[in-house]
């Protein structure tokens, strides 16, 4: 019997969060394996080793020498103004790699986890379900559509998790959105946080416990896809969500200062609102909380 899960990307914020969750809350003593790429990283209790998932004879190896149950795959380029500016290489790494994983991984009867993104909606309307049609104004957002319909695709039991904008505490190989905004609520300058850009955050303990309720029940498919939104339970602002960050910290809401997106620009096109509706993983039992109380348990571990 295969006794071990697998988690691409675990020098990463979601990585390193899911092998932190899967450590703590683990069953029936499974091995949890983690991949990092350039950036070598130890987890306690987690069995790291390196994988360039460019590489698909890599990857083969690594199946082979782990034989896990569940591949978590993580890993990605995850930074939309890097992916637009690096068009081939994100290509690789958000699309070929994610496919030539999900063939092997079906090839060898084992289940796949795949993160996808928010960022595959235009966000002109916000509160989007699982049924909806994509629309993604950057190239990560369309490299995230391609990998969703060709993961799903090669492997059709594979699941497809849609993740929010997450937050939480990071590994020093990388970061959430919350690290920067930390350190300039510290400094004595203001922070500027968008007014017009809406997400539903969610802390990367919850979207990680949330990832294995996708692994663990049944997630009947719509559209072709067996798709879950991963939001939190609130539509938040960035401005809103740095008044509540600054009060977390005992700091003055008012060292948050709005700022306007729309006035920037960035080498990605970004959607305005692509808060999610995630009722459909709220019924299998994915209970994310409140920005307010989260920020109070990760603030409080600083
Ligand atoms: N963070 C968010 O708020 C957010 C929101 C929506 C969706 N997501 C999705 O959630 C997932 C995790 O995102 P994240 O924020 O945790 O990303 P991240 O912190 O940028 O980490 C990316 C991970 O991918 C690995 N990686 C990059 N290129 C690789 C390659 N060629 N081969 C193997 N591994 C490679 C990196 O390894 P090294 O660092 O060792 O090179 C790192 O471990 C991604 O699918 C992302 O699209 C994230």
């Amino acid at each position: 019997m295969k006794n071990s899960v697998l988690v691409t990307g675990c020098s990463g914020f979601l990585g390193w969060n899911l092998c932190r969750w899967l450590v703590k809350n683990r069953k029936d003593n499974h091995t949890v394996f983690g991949t990092y790429n350039r950036q070598k990283f130890s987890i306690s209790q987690v069995q790291t080793l390196p994988l360039d998932l460019t590489d698909e004879t890599a990857i083969a190896q690594a199946l082979q020498r782990i034989n896990p149950a569940a591949v978590f795959h993580l890993a990605a380029a995850a930074r939309p103004n890097w992916c637009q500016t690096n068009a081939h290489i994100s290509q690789r790494i958000n699309v070929t790699a994610a496919l030539n994983l999900a063939t092997q991984c079906a090839d060898q009867e084992i289940d796949f986890i795949f993160t996808s993104t928010d960022l595959v909606f235009d966000g002109l309307r916000g509160n989007y379900s699982e049924d909806e049609s994509v629309s993604p104004v950057c190239l990560y957002g369309e490299q995230k559509v391609a990998a969703e319909l060709r993961v799903s695709d090669r492997h059709p039991t594979a699941k497809i998790c849609r993740m929010p904008l997450m937050f939480g505490a990071a590994p020093p190989t990388s970061a959430s959105f919350l690290q920067g905004f930390i350190e300039k609520l510290r400094s004595p300058e203001p922070l500027f946080a968008f007014t017009d850009e809406f997400r539903t955050p969610a802390s990367a303990q919850d979207a990680a416990a949330g990832l294995v309720i996708a692994l663990e029940k049944t997630v009947e498919p719509v559209g072709g896809l067996r798709c879950l939104h991963l939001g939190g339970p609130e539509r938040l602002s960035r401005y809103d969500f740095a008044k509540k960050l600054a009060i977390a910290l005992a700091l003055s809401p008012d060292q948050v200062q709005p700022g306007l997106q729309a006035e920037l620009t960035m080498a990605a096109p970004r959607s305005p609102d692509t808060s999610l509706n995630s009722q459909r993983a709220f019924a299998l039992g994915y209970q994310p909380g409140f920005v307010e109380h989260r920020l109070k348990t990760v603030v409080g571990a600083l």
